[in-house]
Formats: C-alpha cells, structure tokens, sequence
C-alpha cells in the first residue's frame, strides 16, 4: 500500500487543468453496451473505479482499451449477462450495466450491491423504474435477478428520492425500450445532462435532462458517435479549496463554473474570489487575509454537492468563527472528522451536522483515508497544518483522482507518494 506524506504551509502557485469526471465517464461507459458499434470516448480520467468499469465492460464480453488519451470500448462481443459481486463489491457503480444488460438481451445477473463506509447505499429506486417498465425482479443469494421477457417499455416513473444512480439506470434502459418513458422527480445533476447529450447524439430521444422532468422516446438502435467527457466538477472544487486553504493564487483550466455555482456562491461568503480569465478557466485566490465562516447544507444539484462536504469542511478549520456542516445525503460522511481532530480540529458532530470551530494552528499527524472525498479532505487540511502530515490508505483517492499529488506538487505543493511500511 501506499500514502501521501506533506509538509504544510506552502502557498499554491501557477496553473493546473482539472481531468475527466469519474462520475460523468461511468454512465457513458455503461451506454456504450447499447450502441451498435465502437466508441471513442475522450479525456476519461486513469483512476482505479474506471479501471473497475473497463474490467466489468470486458467481462461482459465487450472490449474497453485506452489508445492514448482515447478509451475504445466495442460491445460486438457483448453476451454475458452476469455482473459477479467480485466486481460489484469494489465499485458500487458497476450497477450501471443492469439497464444495458435487460435492454439488449431481456434477462441480467448482477450482483446486489452492498453498502459502503459512507452509507447503506439502497437500490430499490433504479429497481423501481425498471420494474415500472415491465422487468420482473427477483433477489437470489445475493444477486439481482431481472428479466425482461417481452422487452421493456416506455412507463411513467416518479422517484421517491432524486437519485442520480437510478436516473442513469433508467435513462438507459429507456433509450431503446418501446414508447415514452417520463422520469419525475429525476436526478438534475450535470453528469445527468451529460449523458442526455451522449445518448442523443447516437440517436435516442431525451428531453428535460438538468430538470426533475425527463422524457425519453424510445428508439430501436443507437450509432456510434466519438465523444468528450466533461471536466470533474468535483475534482475541479477540491483543487479550489487547494488554492483558498493555502492563501495561493492559481488558475485552473477546463474550470466547469456553470456546474459549481454552489459552491462559487460559498466561495463569495467566505471571501474567496474566483475569478474567469478566459472561457473555461478562472483564477483563484482569497480576498482578504482571513476566511469567513459559512455554513453548507449538502443538497442534491444544484444544492451543494456531498461530495465537497469533506474539503469544504477541511477550509472551514482555517476560518475563525464557526461553521456548521450539514450532511443531508449520506448517513455516514463524517468519518473525515476524527482525523481532522487528530489534527487539531475543534469539531463536534451533532446528529447530521458538525460544528467547526475554525482559526486554530492544525499540526501535522498521520492520518487514516476513509473514503475518497476524506482522502482529499486531509490532503488539503495538511496542506496548511504545521509539520508533516502522512495520509494512509491512499487507495482510497485513487479511485477518483488522477495524480492529485502532482498536481499539488506542480503548484508548488512539498508532497510525495511513497510506499506505507505501516500496512
Ligand atoms: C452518485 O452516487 C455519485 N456516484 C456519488 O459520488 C454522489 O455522492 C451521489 O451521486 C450524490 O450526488 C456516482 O456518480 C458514481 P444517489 P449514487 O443514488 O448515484 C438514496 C463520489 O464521491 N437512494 O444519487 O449512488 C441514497 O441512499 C461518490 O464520487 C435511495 O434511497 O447516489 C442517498 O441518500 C460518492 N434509493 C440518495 O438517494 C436508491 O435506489 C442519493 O443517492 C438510490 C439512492
């Protein structure tokens, strides 16, 4: 195993470009299942969930190779319909091939995920859609058994949650099932717009995508089409927080602004100017010497985003005052807070929320990733603690991240990767 060990108190400096989205790239891995040809897809990022994604993708029969910076993915040999848990229990994600699965052949295995360290994680909406849409659904020995067997059809599905996962899963499935699929209180996100795009453009029909409304006329095949995923807003966020937490002054291309305005808004409160300087990138920088305290309620889109809680949460210990964070997504996503603490971090956690008590000197100390938006939180509280910060299970980052540590290092950042002799 591996770990990052950091020495704080560097200001960030220069110019970074955010990669590909993790979160954008799985669903667009998942509906190239349903193409009738290869696909070129552009800029999806070499971390480990979309390792993950390929290995499913080839175990299902379809080919998934990088050429360069392009990932090919050919579903001609697609014909397994079994998603086995040594996969599904890796990458909760791998759930994305259901929908492919029961729309080209009627009938999918796939292992039921379990829940993972930040929550129970439940499936029971993306089941939901796709029984609204005639799939017969049986749980066996821990696999989700679902058939199909007079095809799928269009159906009226109201979410009893908004759900990005079963958005995408019903998404997929309705691209070529016969008639009108109406998804209402659908997911808004902008990897959900993002697949909208990417199904239209091999020909389905999907309208409403980016609001709770989404229409999808189903049509009998869709034709490969190269495509570009969008840059990783969340990776984007952390790289910001980077540049705030440390007094620094950065620019950061393929900046995606219109996906982040949470967190712009936040960035105001607290007295931190994020600035365009061109089309796709901004400048980032603090505005005065101190933070303010601003408090966030995770929301799903465009609320703030869950997955920024951990960084934002990491920013606010260096804000004199007090900040309150509240977690309305996942039930278990304060697992960051007791590493802070081993920091130096004045936080308490009151049910769903945690009360920063921000301004203290944070003091290097070893300290354990619990999960990939953690992983990056400690990072960027280490970045300014005095002295050494050594963050173990580093795995965890690399699920999500493409080389953050050099990409800090690039801006001026004293971080290194190097093997844990700890485990
Ligand atoms: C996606 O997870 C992201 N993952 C998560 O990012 C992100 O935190 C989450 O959306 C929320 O934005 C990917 O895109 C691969 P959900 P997903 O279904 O789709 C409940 C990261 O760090 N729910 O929108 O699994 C659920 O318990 C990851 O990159 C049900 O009750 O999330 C949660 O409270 C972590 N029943 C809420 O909905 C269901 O059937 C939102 O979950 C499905 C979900």
């Amino acid at each position: 195993m591996e770990r990052i060990v950091l020495e704080g108190g560097r200001r960030l400096n220069g110019r970074v470009k955010v990669s590909g989205s993790k979160n954008a790239s799985l669903p667009i891995m998942a509906a190239c299942l349903l193409v009738d040809g290869p696909c070129d897809i552009e800029n999806v990022p070499r971390v480990k969930d979309l390792q993950t994604m390929c290995q499913m993708l080839r175990l299902l029969g379809a080919t998934a190779e990088y050429q360069g910076q392009i990932l090919h993915i050919d579903p001609a040999k697609f014909s397994d319909q079994i998603a086995p848990y040594e996969l599904v229990k890796t990458m909760r994600a791998s759930i994305y091939v259901l929908a492919p699965l029961l729309a080209r052949f009627g009938n999918a295995r796939v292992a039921l995920p379990g829940g993972c360290a930040i929550g129970l994680r439940p499936i029971d909406q993306h089941l939901k859609g796709l029984k609204c849409m005639g799939a017969e659904v049986v749980m066996e020995h821990g696999y989700i058994h679902a058939h199909a067997p007079h095809g799928l059809q269009g159906a009226e599905i109201y979410l009893d949650v908004v759900s990005v996962g079963a958005t995408v899963n019903i998404m997929l499935a309705a691209a070529l099932a016969k008639g009108k699929t109406i998804v209402e209180h659908a997911a808004c996100e902008p990897e959900i717009i993002h697949l909208a795009g990417f199904l239209n453009a091999l020909g389905a029909k999907v309208q409403g995508a980016g609001t709770s409304r989404i229409v999808i006329e189903g049509v009998t095949h869709l034709s490969p089409v190269p495509h570009r995923i969008i840059p990783d807003r969340i990776e984007a966020g952390t790289l910001a927080i980077a540049a705030a937490i440390t007094r620094g002054d950065i620019i950061i291309d393929d900046f995606p602004m219109e996906d982040l305005t949470a967190l712009e808004r936040k960035f105001v409160e607290a007295g931190i100017v994020i600035e365009p300087v061109d089309r796709n990138s901004v400048r980032v920088y603090r505005k005065d010497e101190n933070l303010a305290s601003v408090d966030i309620v995770t929301q799903p889109f465009p609320g703030f985003p869950t997955d920024l809680q951990a960084q934002w949460m990491a920013l606010m210990c260096f804000a004199p005052g007090r900040a309150v964070i509240t977690e309305t997504i996942w039930e278990n996503r304060f697992m960051h807070v007791a590493e802070l603490k081993r920091m130096g971090a004045d936080i308490q956690i009151e049910g769903n929320s945690a009360m920063v008590k921000g301004g203290r000197v944070l003091s290097g100390a070893p300290v354990m990733a619990s999960d990939l938006r953690a992983s990056a939180a400690l990072i960027l509280a280490g970045l300014m603690a005095e002295g050494e910060t050594r963050v173990s299970r580093i795995y965890h980052l690399d699920r999500g991240y493409e080389h953050l540590e050099q990409k800090l290092a690039a801006l001026g950042a004293k971080i290194r990767r190097e093997p844990d002799p700890g485990i």
